[in-house]
């Protein structure tokens, strides 16, 4: 009977230190899951119905682009970008928001719907940030618009982490550097 209950006294025991471990573990897991989920979701665009071909027609459709400071002829050197030598075009959305002698009054945002376009020179690539819903969807098509960063990717060590850089406004880095 003593070792009866001593049994259970024992699985009763184990059962307890058994829960507590599923506690810690359940625990760690969810703080696990929220953090790498709220890392991965700041600059992440909730999901769109626009599609990769869709903002590369928009970034190629040049009747509604203007250039930077409405200069078609310069060609910036992206000495300090990943694309080398490039023209800049922004759509109308978003050149209404250029306010501060073409560029981005400091602390200001671009509305929805703005589209900010780098024709890179060597090669016809588009790399582009198009406004939606608050956040940028961030993009990448050759000249002939295949895919080269879709939309749909995690954009945030891509792009993000280099556009935060020192002098950004709303993630955009020409205007510190032309
Ligand atoms: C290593 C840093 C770096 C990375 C990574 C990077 N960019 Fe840029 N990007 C720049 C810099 C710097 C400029 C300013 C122009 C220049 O000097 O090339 C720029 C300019 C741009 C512009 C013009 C608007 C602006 O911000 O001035 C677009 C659009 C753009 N990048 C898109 C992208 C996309 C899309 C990605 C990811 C697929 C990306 N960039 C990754 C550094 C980066």
């Amino acid at each position: 009977m003593e070792n009866y209950i001593k049994k259970i006294l024992a699985s009763q025991i184990s059962n307890k230190v058994r829960m507590k471990t599923l506690l810690k573990i359940t625990l760690f897991s969810s703080f696990c899951i929220t953090f790498t989920h709220c890392k991965y979701d700041k600059f992440r665009p909730p999901k769109s119905n626009l599609t990769d071909r869709q903002l590369y027609d928009s970034c190629k459709n040049n009747s509604s682009l203007v250039y930077y400071k409405n200069d078609s002829v310069t060609i910036h050197s992206g000495d300090n970008g990943p694309h080398g030598a490039f023209k800049l075009k922004f759509n109308k959305i978003a050149a209404l928001a250029l306010t501060d002698g073409g560029k981005l009054p400091i602390g200001n945002v671009f509305p929805d719907g703005s589209l900010i376009v780098k024709e890179v020179q060597s090669n016809g690539l588009l790399a582009f940030m198009y406004k939606h819903k608050s956040f940028w969807l961030w993009g990448e098509a050759n000249a002939d618009g295949s895919t080269v960063f879709s939309i749909d990717s995690d954009p945030t060590t891509a792009c993000v982490n280099c556009h935060s850089q020192n002098g950004e406004r709303d993630l955009a880095v020409s205007f510190h550097h032309y």
